[in-house]
């Protein structure tokens, strides 16, 4: 699979280690906080489980599907609820567990619409970011990698639904696209 591939940027180790980090930031950040953390689906499920997993302090699971109309590759801003949260966030710490942000359209939705069900805070960590794509200024708190302005997939990230489950992040080939 990994030969059909000519650009990794990030590979399966540095992924792992990175979660670690961010997971030991996040338990020392969120003493006593019970965090809940909330996948946007479906690109933010395997960061997710291996975050939760890596994170000593108790905390809750969540799952919110958003669907942001525009092109296989660009979001609008536009942004649909498809799956609303099981949980009354009111007064509750809650962080956002995203795979990338792009333009930071989506996201920028989201934690407005989260704030304004009265949680204590909402914080932001996100497997990689494309800062020279942003459209709108968005507070990310925790990041794993920043990428460059290139489609990628892999680890969660799809183009057109696969490639979700590649164990690595890689560029879209170009014979896809
Ligand atoms: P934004 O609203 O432009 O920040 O887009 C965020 C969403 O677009 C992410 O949650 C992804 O689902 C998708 N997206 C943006 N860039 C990429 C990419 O390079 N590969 C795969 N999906 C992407
Ligand atoms: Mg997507």
């Amino acid at each position: 699979m990994k030969t059909r591939f000519d650009e990794i940027i990030v590979e399966e180790n540095q992924i792992r280690s990175r979660i670690s980090e961010l997971a030991a930031q996040i338990s020392a950040d969120y003493q006593g906080k019970d965090p809940l953390l909330v996948c946007v689906l479906k690109g933010a499920v395997f960061f997710m489980a291996d975050l939760a997993r890596e994170i000593t302090v108790p905390c809750e699971l969540d799952f919110m599907a958003v669907s942001s109309y525009g092109s296989a590759t660009d979001s609008s801003g536009v942004v649909r609820i498809l799956k609303d949260l099981d949980a009354n966030i009111e007064g509750r710490n809650v962080m956002i567990v995203e795979d990338i942000i792009d333009s930071g359209l989506t996201l920028s939705y989201l934690r407005k619409n989260l704030h304004a069900r009265n949680p204590a805070s909402v914080e932001v960590c996100s497997l990689l970011t494309k800062p020279s794509r942003r459209k709108v200024d968005i507070a990310c708190k925790y990041v794993g990698f920043e990428v460059p302005d290139k489609f990628v997939v892999g680890f969660g990230l799809d183009y057109m639904e696969k490639y979700r489950n590649l164990r690595f992040i890689a560029v879209l080939p170009e014979e896809d696209s």
